[in-house]
């Protein structure tokens, strides 16, 4: 298991402007060493000022030209839906001015969504897998919690979480999801294989989860996120001082540099 390097910041703007920051530095170094960077988001709130912070400092800020857009995972939903992760993002960013070829979209309104899953997998492999059966591998994927300790739509006890596939399609059973609901997510080992992971986590909400995850017992059908630790680098974790709230006041050895 791999520990997770934790950056705490006051509040959710300094915590946002931080992982701008680092987002369009690992873009910069992923274009300058192979040519293009490959970005998957998530949706949620956490990560709308990051997106709004992200097209305000211009298309000129990192080579968004050579940027590829996936998703970590989509509802079932139109991307033109209020609960589309995908038109969340690409309505932040619009004034970066993106062309559709860079934006990869998970279809989410597709009628039988297991084809979508493996639609999606065919594409990430076409651009990202180096090798038949190895995995994509993204620059970046950038990632929420839950309160509950999710991440993407890795929910806890859900079938997608034992998945070996890239990319699932699950029945979620929440109540952050209103009951039962269908969602496309990239896997753990997609997520594992990623060059890098930032995962954001901001508000007291989140405090529990925090520490869960990054302290709790190593229960990851329970805590999801935990899954992320099978990185073989650390994942980088940016959370603000509520959702830090429950952690232990030092930081214990994985934690430092
Ligand atoms: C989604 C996200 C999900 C999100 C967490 C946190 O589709 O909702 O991918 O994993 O990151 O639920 O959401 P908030 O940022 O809204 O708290």
């Amino acid at each position: 298991m791999t520990a997770a390097a934790v950056s705490r910041f006051a509040d959710l703007e300094a915590l946002s402007r931080a992982a701008a920051e680092e987002v369009l530095a690992v873009g910069r170094a992923a274009v300058a060493a192979r040519g293009r960077f490959d970005l998957a988001l998530s949706g949620g709130s956490t990560p709308r000022r990051l997106l709004q912070l992200l097209a305000a400092a211009g298309a000129d800020a990192m080579p968004w030209r050579r940027t590829h857009l996936w998703w970590c995972d989509e509802r079932a939903v139109p991307p033109d839906a209020a609960d589309s992760n995908f038109g969340m993002a690409t309505q932040a960013l619009a004034p970066l001015g993106l062309d559709e070829r860079q934006l990869h979209r998970m279809r989410g309104e597709a009628p039988d969504l297991g084809r979508a899953a493996e639609d999606y997998q065919r594409e990430l492999c076409t651009e990202l897998c180096s090798e038949l059966g190895d995995p994509p591998r993204l620059d970046l994927a950038l990632l929420g919690l839950g309160p509950d300790a999710h991440t993407a739509s890795l929910f806890p006890h859900s079938a997608a979480l034992a998945a070996t596939t890239w990319v699932t399609a699950a029945l979620i059973t929440s109540p952050l999801v209103g009951g039962s609901a269908w969602r496309l997510s990239l896997t753990a080992p997609t997520l594992a294989a990623a060059r890098g992971v930032l995962l954001l986590a901001a508000g007291r909400d989140k405090a529990a989860a925090v520490a869960a995850v990054l302290r709790g017992a190593l229960d990851p059908d329970r805590y999801p996120a935990q899954l992320l630790a099978r990185a073989p680098r650390p994942v980088q974790w940016f959370i603000d001082e509520a959702a830090a709230s429950q952690l232990p006041l030092f930081a214990a050895p994985g934690d430092l540099p």
